[in-house]
Parts: C-alpha cells; structure tokens; sequence
C-alpha cells in the first residue's frame, strides 16, 4: 500500500500488520493490527504524528519516500510505547532536524526506552500549540490510555482528533475508515476491555475533556478512522459510565464433569430468572472475548474443580486477569467440586482484591452434584437475579 491521502497536506503513512496475533506476548490478536502515522504538511512546517512498530519501520520509512518528504521539522510522540514510538530512533537518522515532541513525563520514557537524545525531544504542556503555518496542534494532555504519559493531538483547522491507542482498534484492514461498523465495534471493545478497561476511572475524565472538543475525524493509531466520532465516542461512554449490565460472565473449567454439571444447572437457571450468561471454558477460550465481556457484567461466577488443595491454573489466570482489568462487576461467586478438601474458595477471593465486589454465598460440593447442590446453584441463580434488580 502506497500513502493515503486525508485530506490536503494530510496522508496516512503507517503498516498494516495483517499476520500479528499477539500483542506483549499476552494479547490474542485475531485480526492482525494496524501501526497508524499520520503526516501533515503545514505552509512552514510538516509534523509526523506517531511512528510505526520497529518490526515495520521500513513500511513507514518507505511511505515517507514515497511522498518526497525531505524534512520533518516534529515528530509528535503521543505515547512512548514501542508499537508507536519504536522507529523513532530510524526517524531522527534520517531527519537530523526534527525535534520530536512529547509530554514531559513521555520524554523521560523516550530516553529511558529508546534511548532517544534528550535535547532533541522538546516536552509540551497540557493544552499547548505548536504552529506548522496554516496548521496548528495543540496537544492534549490524556494521562493513562493507557500508560501515564500519553497525550492527544488536535489538528484544529480541520478538527482532526489523534489520539493514538484511545479509541483504536486491533484490527488489520485495507479500509482507511470504519466501513462496518459491527465489526469495528467488536474490534474497539476487545481492545477496550484489554488495554483501557483497567484505567475506566480515569479515562472518564479523559473523555470528557475530548467532549469539549469539536471534532469532525477520529484518527487513532490502530485500525481504521472514524468519520462518524459519535459512533465511537457514543461507545466508550457506554463502556465507561454506563452502568453493569444484566449478564453473569461464568469462566470455568471442570475436569471430570462435576463442575461441569454445576455450570450447566447454573446457566439453565439463570436463564430462568431473566438473566443473560456468557461461559466460557477456559480450557480452549480466547481469553481477550472474556475480556470482552467483563465490560458489560453485573456478576462474575467462577467455576473450577480442586487441584492440588488450589483452584485449576487457568481458573487462577482468569481471576488473576479479571482482577487486574478492574471491570464494574459488583456480584462475584464461586462454584465447584473437590475430592478430598481444599482452600479453593479462599485462594480465589485472595486473588480479586481489587473487585469492589459482594461475594455471593459460593456453591462447592464434594464429588458430583446431588440434589441438594443443583438447589443451592438455584437458590445463588435466584440470589444474583435479585441482586441485578437492584442496580436498575
Ligand atoms: Fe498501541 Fe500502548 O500502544
């Protein structure tokens, strides 16, 4: 792929990355990704805003080629982490007069990361303007989206928001903007619930802050743009005010069918009470749609068999991530079978500090459910009903 043209004096130069499938060696990547930088040519001055994963620094240097781009007078570094800021280093080689732009707290990371020379990078403060002639940028400061040095970029003569990782998607596409935008969302919500759902707080201030901007193009830094902001800003207010939905997320494994037992009695029974389940087996789950899920949840149920007196490893990794995306869960239960005893019940609470949650009574039974145990999974199924009543 060539260049693309935005607009006048304004392309998109990044790399589709069509065959990546995991991001930090942690995040599934179903549909590949996409490294956006953008060039804008002002009357006097042309600004790079982000640069492309190392892995395809050539991709980028090449697009710059392309367009006969003698001279970069800034590079605007909206975020230090590498997939943006990673060819840099190949940037400021090339370009010995650009001065790369950051907050101050990024500039820092630039050097510590990149080992980028401090005198080139000239740290900006929240709200401040740099002139390219008949283009300005002002800069605005957008901590923990979701490290805590990031900052946005407003192209204000043509209400163009650059706000790198906020608001992007994982997705690899020929399409420079959103054609379909069930797909899209999709892609924005996993990518959401995995890299900014832990930061929600924060980012509600964040997004409020973009509100107060007009805005008539959303260029993030992965996957494609939006020419209809409200679509995606209407989106993450969803994600980040709205209020935990009506649905169980139930993660399980079972091992010899007891739990497995449970898991069904318990979704049939939920399903009775009028509420919506989403279970996954962690034994062959992507664990970026658990992810996913845990956005909208109410109540998380976890479902694991005794192993070795402790919950199943993969139970143990989901609770640990659950934890650490710090989703709006209010309601946390746990069922599940033993043989001979165990701390399952304890060891797993220990692990989701950080959940402001209730814990609901948990169901654990010794060997396969009787009776007596389908009737407490009924009485919980009834339990969380009445509980989800009380949030609407
Ligand atoms: Fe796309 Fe936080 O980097």
């Amino acid at each position: 792929m060539k260049p693309r043209k935005i607009k006048d004096g304004i392309y998109w130069v990044g790399a589709v990355d069509w065959d990546r499938r995991l991001f930090d060696d942690l995040i599934p990547l179903p549909d590949g990704t996409s490294y956006n930088a953008y060039l804008i040519q002002g009357s006097e001055k042309t600004a790079l805003i982000d640069t492309v994963d190392p892995t395809t620094s050539h991709v980028l240097l090449e697009r710059l080629s392309q367009l006969n781009v003698e001279r970069i007078d800034y590079v605007i570094a909206n975020h230090a982490e590498q997939d943006h800021s990673g060819t840099l280093p190949q940037v400021l080689e090339r370009y010995p007069e650009a001065q790369v732009v950051s907050t101050p707290k990024c500039k820092g990371m630039l050097v510590d990361l990149l080992l980028a020379p401090e005198d080139r990078v000239l740290a900006v403060d929240d709200g401040a303007r740099l002139s390219l002639g008949d283009k300005t940028l002002e800069f605005i400061h957008a901590p923990w989206v979701h490290w805590p040095e990031t900052m946005l970029t407003y192209l204000r003569e043509d209400k163009i928001l650059f706000p790198c990782d906020f608001f992007g998607s994982h997705l690899a596409t020929t399409d420079l903007y959103v054609t379909d935008e069930g797909r899209v969302y999709e892609a924005a919500k996993r990518y959401y619930a995995e890299i900014m759902m832990p930061f929600h707080k924060i980012i509600q201030k964040n997004l409020e802050k973009v509100q107060g901007y007009e805005i008539s193009l959303i260029a993030p830094s992965h996957g494609p743009m939006y020419d209809r902001p409200e679509f995606i800003l209407e989106a993450y207010h969803d994600w980040v005010f709205g209020d935990p939905k009506n649905i169980v997320v139930l993660p399980y494994i079972s091992m010899h069918g007891s739990t497995l037992a449970m898991v069904d009695h318990l979704v049939d029974s939920l399903v009775e009470n009028g509420v919506t389940v989403e279970r996954f087996d962690l034994a062959a789950t992507d664990i970026g749609k658990l992810a996913m899920a845990l956005v909208d949840a109410a109540t998380i149920v976890i479902g694991s068999p005794t192993v070795l007196t402790g919950a199943h490893p993969n139970v143990v990794y989901a609770a640990y991530l659950a934890n650490a995306l710090r989703p709006k869960v209010k309601f946390v239960s746990i069922i599940g079978s033993y043989g001979w005893g165990g701390k399952m019940v304890e060891q797993l609470a220990g692990l989701i500090p950080n959940l402001k949650v209730e814990i609901l009574d948990p169901v654990v039974v010794k060997g396969h459910p009787r009776s007596e145990d389908f009737a407490a999974l009924d009485k919980l199924a009834t339990t969380i009903a009445e509980k989800h009543e009380t949030l609407k």
